[in-house]
């Protein structure tokens, strides 16, 4: 019925995409049914990014979903084709150490896919959301499109976190030119991330 109606208000040559099969409305389920089965699943979330490095921001965000989710798989998406400043398995250790230090690991884990889209990524690891921090407007300007255009792909909801106002000028790109120019950066990553960046940016790397 929605989508005759949305057909009927479409211009003239133009037809709405289907909606994916798991666009059906909360509403429209049966009580106890489809949701109970979900409650008994493991409530697992994805915080993705490409975390090359890991800032004070991205660890905020991660420990406040290991709060609000059982499991929570944090996937470093990296472009194989192009050498970020660290390698994957470089940034898998500091996230790894960092959410160690915050007494989260054991809901935490995180792991490295290359070349492959986020929907893929949470379907393999059967994860029915996606967890990302929001500085600010621009960051939501960035962020909504991918985040309708997932729902779109596969129906992966994704779930905004405020980020921290004292972290909302924290990003790894800022953070490099930061250390690469001989600034001070310390606090807003970890320190032996601070201690890499100084060693990979400025001394010669
Ligand atoms: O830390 P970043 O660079 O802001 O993270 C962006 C990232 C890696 C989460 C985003 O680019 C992404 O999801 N890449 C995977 C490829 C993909 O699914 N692209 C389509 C997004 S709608």
């Amino acid at each position: 019925m929605a989508s005759a109606t949305a057909a009927a208000a479409a211009p003239r040559g133009w037809t709405p995409a289907a909606a994916p099969p798991r666009h059906e409305r909360v509403a429209d389920r049966p009580p106890g049914g489809r949701l109970a089965r979900v409650s008994e699943r493991v409530r697992r979330a994805v915080c993705p990014g490409s975390f090359d490095p890991v800032t004070g921001g991205h660890l905020d965000v991660i420990e406040r979903a290991a709060a609000l989710y059982d499991e929570v798989v944090v996937a470093v998406l990296h472009n194989p084709g192009k050498a970020g400043t660290f390698t994957p398995d470089e940034r898998i250790g500091f996230i790894e150490r960092a959410v160690a230090r915050l007494g989260v690991d054991r809901r935490v884990r995180v792991e490295a896919f290359g070349g492959r889209l986020l929907v893929d990524v949470c379907r393999e690891l059967d994860a029915a959301v996606v967890v990302k921090g929001l500085r600010g407007g621009t960051d939501f300007a960035y962020e909504l499109p991918m985040a309708l255009m997932n729902r779109h792909l596969t129906g992966v909801e994704t779930v905004f976190l405020p980020g921290a106002p004292d972290l909302e000028h924290v990003s790894s790109s800022l953070v490099k030119e930061v250390v690469r120019y001989g600034g001070d950066a310390s606090g807003l990553v970890p320190d032996e991330v601070h201690d890499a960046l100084v060693a990979r940016l400025r001394d010669g790397g």
